[in-house]
């Protein structure tokens, strides 16, 4: 199951990756929002987060005008790698190095069908692991050192 969230600057891209989900038979869950309606963007990041970290959610997608605000919201959610992408290399790099648990999208800087695309991506690139593991592992002590 994924988790969806966006505010009303992402609020598009969720229902484009939300068409894609269904079309593909994609369990998600929508956080929402449910309209443009100006809305804040950290309630949504924190409830997509926390339904990853839970292990309701196997994963994440959260949007909103750049996608910044978003994922650093959802950053503070320990245990979330939640990356901010704006392209292809960016969607399948942050999976097979970051293993990223939540992918971040702007709906004011890529069109619908890039975020479609960056979502596939996304979803089905594997974690390399390796090397790529014990630096995962220097983050999560960073986190654990902070209080
Ligand atoms: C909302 O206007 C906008 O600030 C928000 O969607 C996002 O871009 C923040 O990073």
């Amino acid at each position: 199951m994924l988790a969806l969230g966006a505010d009303h600057g992402g609020f598009r891209l969720k229902e484009a990756v939300k068409a894609y989900l269904d079309s593909a038979g994609i369990a998600y869950e929508d956080f929402g929002t449910d309209s443009e309606a100006s809305v804040d963007y950290a309630p949504f990041a924190v409830a997509v987060a926390r339904a990853v970290t839970s292990g309701k959610a196997e994963k994440g997608i959260l949007c909103c005008g750049t996608g910044i605000g978003i994922s650093i919201a959802a950053n503070k959610v320990k245990g979330i790698r939640a990356a901010v992408c704006t392209n292809a290399f960016c969607a399948e790099m942050t999976r097979r190095h970051n293993d990223s648990n939540i992918l971040c999208m702007g709906g004011r800087v890529i069109s619908e069908e890039t975020a479609v695309e960056l979502a596939k991506i996304f979803l089905e690139t594997p974690f390399e692991g390796g090397r790529h593991a014990r630096r995962i592992a220097q983050i999560a002590e960073i986190e654990n050192g902070e209080r």
